[in-house]
């Protein structure tokens, strides 16, 4: 069945005027749909969810919010506007007219850059649809389907570059976005965290904190590109995104909150005491943070990294804010400090700045998320709590890059592999941790009421009550 886009795929990029891209897109929106009914969200086709819609890119009003059904949401394709002779501001190109269409030399690793973003949509979306089940409220719920609606919607827009700029190849990649699968042994998604299950909601909370910041950072730095389309549809996405780290952020608080009520009426830190009360000890907290921390942060990739060189000097992908640095943008001839484990120690180690631009961007992002945290304890001092949570040490349990491998205490300590056999349970999350965090997980649905690990929020979603009905079941 073909679809007329111009009405039901909200744009804003004249796709009922190209009729190539058109017929691209109309051969993959079955295939995206097929996907969404096989991996998407569990148990949720009936419903009705209070969703807000793309509509446009004006900052003053760009969504529309309603009861959908998610297999009806609208995911539109759009771009921030263009910027009138845009010059690239960054690398061998800077001063040049940006581009909108792809330069030949540059077009595999531009492809290969759309690709990888657009893998995480899709494996996001397939890790988080078993939660819906286990929902802690109607009002968490919404936010979770939110949140899938979008990263489907973010899906589209890497694919719409594709269709639109790479041809055949790029419609061979769209078609491999819905078949790779997150945690599938044969066809996993292309990044290791993509492939994580995402088993309980302390875990999505983590992950939309600090996952979907990663995103927020690969974003911004994709929003410098001097392929004009790439900027301008990221930079749209990052409107979008502020909602899934704000549904992070507040879920972890909303837990540490409830918990450290419980702490007070039963005057306890005893975790024994606190599971069986039925919340989550702040220990436990501390320990999915590590974890979640340590496996986004290896998202930023090798700290030295020739690739990243490349995308840099070649325009594709600048840092974060770019903008708004004041060195030369082009970065020959400086350095940048990276770690490695020399004789047991941690020790820095200087390297060309162009080479260490994932670290970079990973410092960038590590400052960000640390600002977070300390959001969160403040919840846990103004409930006169002695507890403070901690970000890791960037060493701390890494897989990628020079540091792979390497034991490190969350402290910054390199440990014996003894050590850490004995220490990380103290550290990560352990089965148990995770056996109980499960066994909390039961479906709270019923409009205003909430699982009794998770405080309520302060306020409802577009200035709706707490109570609201926003899931509407069969
Ligand atoms: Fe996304
Ligand atoms: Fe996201």
């Amino acid at each position: 069945m073909s679809i007329n886009y111009s009405e039901k795929i909200p744009n804003n990029v004249n796709l009922s005027e190209d009729r190539t891209l058109q017929r691209a897109l109309e051969g993959w929106q079955p295939n995206f749909i097929n996907w969404w009914d096989e991996i998407g969200p569990e148990g949720a086709e009936a419903s009705d969810v209070y969703l807000r819609t793309a509509v446009s890119v004006d900052p003053a009003g760009w969504a529309s919010f309603g009861h959908v059904k998610m297999r009806d949401y609208r995911w539109g394709i759009f771009l921030n506007p263009g910027q009138q002779d845009r010059k690239i501001h960054f690398g061998d190109h800077l001063g040049q007219d940006a581009w909108n269409d792809v330069p030949g030399e540059y077009r595999a690793n531009l492809r290969r850059i759309i690709v990888t973003q657009g893998d995480t949509e899709p494996a996001s979306v397939e890790q988080q649809r078993h939660l819906g089940l286990t929902a802690p409220s109607m009002y968490d719920l919404r936010n979770l389907y939110q949140i899938n609606v979008e990263e489907g919607r973010h899906l589209w827009a890497m694919v719409y570059l594709l269709h639109k700029h790479f041809g055949r190849d790029g419609r061979e990649e769209a078609e491999a976005l819905l078949e790779r699968r997150s945690g599938d042994a044969d066809t996993p998604r292309i990044l290791q965290a993509f492939n994580e299950a995402t088993p309980d909601w302390l875990a999505f909370f983590m992950f939309t904190y600090f996952t979907d910041r990663d995103g927020k950072f690969q974003l911004c730095a994709l929003a410098e590109s001097a392929f004009e389309p790439l900027a301008r549809t990221t930079k749209f996405m990052l409107t979008e995104e502020a909602h899934h780290m704000f549904v992070g952020e507040s879920g972890i608080s909303r837990v540490i909150q409830r918990t450290c009520q419980a702490m007070n009426e039963m005057k306890t830190d005893d975790v024994k005491k606190l599971r069986a009360a039925g919340v989550i000890d702040l220990p436990t907290v501390q320990r999915y943070l590590n974890f979640h921390f340590s496996v986004t942060i290896d998202l930023f990739g090798a700290d030295e990294s020739s690739n990243a060189a490349t995308f840099y000097s070649t325009g594709l992908k600048g840092r974060y804010e770019e903008g708004k640095r004041t060195d030369d943008h082009q970065l020959r001839g400086q350095s940048y400090k990276v770690l490695e484990v020399v004789g047991g120690e941690l020790k820095e180690k200087e390297v060309p700045m162009l080479n260490a631009l994932n670290e970079v961007l990973r410092d960038d992002y590590i400052k960000d998320s640390v600002a977070g945290v300390g959001r969160w304890n403040k919840v846990i001092e103004k409930a006169g709590i002695p507890f403070k949570l901690t970000t890791p040490h960037k060493a701390f349990h890494r897989n990628i890059g020079a540091l792979s491998g390497a034991k490190v205490s969350p402290e910054g300590r390199v440990v014996s592999q003894a050590e850490w056999d004995v220490k990380k349970n103290e550290w990560l999350p352990t089965a148990e941790d995770r056996a109980f965090v499960a066994s909390l997980m039961g479906r709270v649905v019923e409009p205003g009421k909430f699982a009794n690990w998770i405080a309520p929020p302060a306020m409802g979603i577009n200035r709706q009550p707490v109570e609201f009905d926003y899931v509407r079941f069969a």
